[in-house]
């Protein structure tokens, strides 16, 4: 048996899946997250692992637990772990949607310069990404800086407390703005202008890759043996990928989680040369590109939940008929936007209402310009020369059989369903089954596991319509962008 933990924003997911793939039981566990100043995002890695803990008991109540042999991990990417000499966590973590840090971004690209942060890196400094927190934390919290003995990735954290070993894979190190994606390694200059040292960073692994076995007195407390392995996993959209069998070569997927990621699979390295999109080290040994929105199911979260009052989402959505007419748009930036915009000062606005706007119409405009906002991204790979022109579809986002149908029309792709949304949490049960052998590699466990059951077509007509709406929407970020500086 395999444990998948994906552990998310809202709450850790855990999977339990069998040698041939079969899904025995998902379970889940959630978590504060606390929002303490405008644009600042922190969640408390203790509650992390004794939620994860919770669950992973929750998850192997009823199956032999002699039979588990391997856990790995899916994880929010970029959050900052610290943790002092003691091994205790310095101060909540930082999370990937913290947009604190843009004075440290300012540095990094205007005066380190973007040239040779992607030399580097093959990135460029965003306010999620990690390095410009440590800077934050070193120009802020001097006193908690000099602290730091273990700087760690959210998903990393877990496995530490599971296995007392401090690693971290290559997908999520890439992520950190800290490591050489090309080469899989470190960047010792990154390290030295963020003024740390490489025995403060994790030993880097494939994700596929076993890092240690389960520590005794949790073997005991899980009532699972000591030869468990703890696999170290992947970031949550590249374990993603996995679970949706988006490896190899120019393959995409769509996680519609509490961010939206566009992530296209790439056998070779390569990286966008205006940096809008990342270039990171997949889960699967080669490279992918990806853009990054900071709100995306949360945005229909925010407005379902804090503004119309409800959680029946699908009675919310049963109304809404009038496709590609909509004449009220929504610009989904409640966190700041990080691709294609990169602006933590963005925020969210509704435009185009008339007094026969009904909520109908506005909840249609969360759902469409979330999918607007995902196009700005597909719009930068296909720039490239990348030709996309279908894609799987995963994140709690895509339960919704309507938001399926505008992503595919909205973005002219075909979209591809499979059995599970879990994306994450089946993603790290498939790595942890590569570790123990049950496959030969990353590639063979998504061709065996990986079944797609139904595809949302774009039709033509509404495609065309929703062309010339994207043509508006586009207009709107420029427009509103000096009412956010
Ligand atoms: C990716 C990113 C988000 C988080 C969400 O760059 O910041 O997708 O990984 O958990």
């Amino acid at each position: 048996l395999y444990v998948g933990v994906d552990l998310g924003t809202s709450a850790v997911k855990l999977l339990l899946m069998d040698g041939k793939g079969r899904i025995e039981k998902i379970v889940s566990r959630e978590y504060p997250i606390y929002f303490p100043n405008p644009g600042w995002s922190e969640q408390k890695p203790e509650d992390w692992f004794a939620q994860t803990m919770n669950g992973l008991k929750e998850l192997l109540s009823e199956c032999d637990r002699s039979q588990v042999a391997g856990i790995s991990f899916g994880g929010q990417m970029h959050g900052l772990v610290i943790l002092d000499d003691q091994d205790q966590v310095i101060r909540p973590a930082l999370l990937w949607n913290d947009g604190r840090t843009y004075e440290e971004c300012d540095y990094l690209n205007q005066i380190i310069g973007k040239e040779k942060l992607s030399g580097y890196t093959a990135n460029i400094a965003f306010t999620g990404f990690t390095a410009p927190k440590i800077l934050w934390v070193k120009n802020k919290e001097p006193e908690n800086f000099a602290r730091i003995r273990k700087i760690m990735l959210p998903k990393d954290y877990i496995a530490y407390r599971l296995s007392g070993v401090h690693c971290t894979d290559v997908s999520d190190a890439s992520g950190m703005l800290l490591f050489d994606v090309k080469h899989r390694k470190w960047s010792s200059e990154m390290l030295e202008i963020c003024g740390v040292t490489e025995e403060q960073m994790a030993k880097v692994y494939e994700s596929y890759e076993t890092v240690g076995n389960v520590l005794p007195e949790i073997a005991k407390e899980l009532d699972i043996p000591e030869t468990v392995r703890i696999v170290a996993g992947a970031g949550d959209n590249a374990a993603a990928a996995v679970g949706t069998g988006t490896v190899g070569d120019g393959r995409c997927n769509i996680s519609l989680g509490t961010s939206g990621t566009i992530f296209i699979s790439s056998e070779k390295f390569g990286v966008d040369r205006n940096n809008a999109l990342h270039a990171f080290a997949h889960a699967d040994g080669h490279y992918h590109l990806m853009g990054c929105m900071l709100s995306a199911a949360s945005c229909n979260k925010w407005w379902m939940e804090e503004i119309v009052g409800t959680g029946d989402y699908a009675a919310e959505q049963k109304d809404i008929e009038k496709l590609g007419e909509n004449h009220v748009f929504f610009l989904p930036y409640l966190m700041g936007e990080r691709s294609p915009h990169n602006n933590p000062n963005a925020r969210g606005t509704f435009i185009g209402m008339t007094m026969d706007t009904s909520r109908t119409d506005m909840t249609q405009a969360v759902l469409e310009g979330v999918a607007f906002a995902l196009r700005d991204s597909l719009e930068v790979a296909r720039s490239l020369g990348l030709h996309i022109e279908r894609t799987k579809i995963c994140g709690g986002g895509a339960k919704s059989p309507l938001w399926r149908k505008i992503m595919a029309n909205v973005l002219n792709l075909k979209v591809d369903m499979i059995e599970s949304e879990e994306g994450p949490a089946l993603g790290g049960a498939m790595l942890a089954a590569v570790a123990c052998g049950e496959y030969k590699n990353v590639e063979e466990a998504a061709e065996k596991l990986v079944k797609v059951i139904g595809t949302v077509e774009p039709e033509p007509e509404l495609v065309e319509k929703y062309e010339a709406k994207y043509q508006q929407f586009r207009q709107i970020y420029p427009a509103c962008k000096p009412l956010f500086e």
